[in-house]
């Protein structure tokens, strides 16, 4: 199939019909703003319904399932947080056939979620009241960041009596830091009880273009798979995919028209087809270009590797199995502070990474990325190298460390609201939990490394 949507949005804009309709721009500019309002319309005569799709956006959609071999594949324009919204709400329909007794009458169904989900699953899980049973994440000693979730872990739970009425577990693979799950053994485990196994690989999009990076989780038995193709493709922001795999329809009957069902409430009702045209268009340069685009880029990301071996107090990972090379961690050590690293890269060398934490920075790159950017950050980190030696800590902000003593009366009241750092958006305490001393010590910990705090008053 071609790419239509923009070809007919370009041919529109030139066919001299005049919109009585949405857009209240009328298709003008404003004066002076280079937007693309020319191309900007609403569902008129010609065009399709995303809510009800019947024609163009349809077959758009039918043939991206066909080259992602999924049973189903959505167009999101509300990221992933709508995926993960659809498809929580999606898994918990009573409607759906689950394959086995599912004791409605003597409980409450509930889901597993890994505990580094993204806020949207909790959100889900809220707007839907339904309970989850909360799965540890992997995290080695001395890293800051959540890894993988074992099969060991969701086999265990799986197993517990309690479980009669689990519907689904959802966990975040890969993780904003690249690392991925055994997502083969962890739904196979999820099958043996007919549970609903979503994956959200908002971060992975990329990942089916290249056998250098992991594979999909839509190729390793997962049902549903979310992927935010804004994040690591060529494609607008907030543009996205929900994928139903073949398997997930066949094994859960119903599930589809869940997901229709609940992405007409999620999704708007005039959805924007500067963002349609945009995720077509992507999928199409991906499937023409990957062969020209990926091999380079991988060879581009080596030789940065291999460049980062030459620092000496920072420290950047090596490309490792179970993660993606695309996410490159920078490290300051313990006494060096990501907030400065970030600040030195952003102020010194104007380059804007996408994350910081305590003591590291995460620059996110793409096949879009060039030579000369990479060279970039590779030469700004070794000159910012010997800057990073023991002394770096003290370029703390002193007014958020002043104010961290007043976190101990927070201990043991109850959440009013999700708290977190922005990004990753992943929840340390969710709404209503107690406050531990543990989740105090590392909400203290970033506010002494300057990290904002989200969804928290401070006495
Ligand atoms: C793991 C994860 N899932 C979902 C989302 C939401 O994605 P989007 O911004 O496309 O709505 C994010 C956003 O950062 C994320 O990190």
């Amino acid at each position: 199939m071609e790419a239509r949507l923009y070809q007919k949005l370009w041919e529109y804009s030139q066919s001299g019909s005049y919109p009585f309709h949405m857009p209240g721009h009328k298709r003008n500019h404003l004066p002076g703003i280079k937007l693309p309002y020319e191309l900007d319309i609403t569902e008129i005569h010609g065009f399709d319904d995303l809510h009800h799709a019947q024609g163009i956006l349809k077959e758009s959609m039918e043939w991206a399932a066909k080259e992602y071999k999924s049973a189903a594949t959505w167009y999101l324009v509300n990221g992933s947080t709508c995926g993960n919204l659809a498809a929580v709400h999606a898994a918990v329909e009573p409607g759906i056939s689950l394959g086995r007794e599912v004791l409605l009458e003597q409980g409450k169904p509930y889901v597993l979620a890994a505990e580094n989900c993204h806020k949207s699953v909790f959100h889900a899980l809220e707007l839907k009241n339904v309970p989850a049973r909360i799965l540890p994440v992997r995290q080695e000693e001395g890293r800051e960041w959540k890894q993988d979730i074992l099969p060991e872990v969701v086999e265990q739970a799986l197993s517990t009596v309690d479980c009669a009425n689990v519907r689904a577990l959802v966990l975040t693979s890969p993780t904003y830091e690249g690392y991925v799950s055994r997502i083969w053994e962890i739904s196979q485990i999820c099958h043996k009880r007919n549970c609903i196994c979503i994956v959200d690989e908002a971060h992975g999009a990329h990942f089916p273009y290249h056998e250098r990076f992991p594979k999909s989780a839509l190729y390793e038995g997962a049902d549903l798979v979310v992927q935010s193709l804004h994040k690591t493709l060529p494609s607008l922001t907030q543009t996205a995919l929900l994928h139903l795999s073949k398997e997930g329809e066949q094994r859960f009957p119903g599930l589809r028209e869940a997901i229709e069902k609940y992405l007409r409430i999620f999704q708007s009702s005039s959805p924007s087809y500067l963002l349609l045209a945009s995720i077509e268009e992507c999928l199409h340069f991906m499937k023409e270009k990957k062969e020209e685009l990926m091999p380079p880029y991988i060879e581009r990301m080596d030789r940065f590797y291999e460049k980062m071996q030459g620092l000496t107090h920072l420290f950047v990972l090596p490309p490792e199995k179970n993660r993606d090379l695309s996410k490159v961690i920078i490290c300051t050590g313990e006494q060096g502070s990501g907030p400065l690293l970030k600040e030195l890269l952003r102020i010194r060398c104007g380059l804007e990474m996408e994350l910081c934490g305590r003591h590291y920075v995460l620059a996110m790159t793409s096949c879009m990325d060039t030579e000369d950017g990479l060279n970039r950050l590779a030469d700004a980190l070794l000159e910012l190298d010997s800057f990073f030696k023991a002394s770096s800590k003290k370029a703390e902000p002193e007014k958020t460390k002043a104010r961290t003593g007043t976190l101990d009366v927070l201990v043991g009241q109850k959440a009013k609201e999700n708290i977190y750092i922005y990004p990753p958006g992943i929840p340390i305490i969710r709404r209503g939990e107690p406050i531990t001393e543990e989740a105090k010590k590392e909400m203290e910990a970033y506010l002494e490394a300057g990290i904002h705090l989200y969804g928290i008053d401070i006495p």
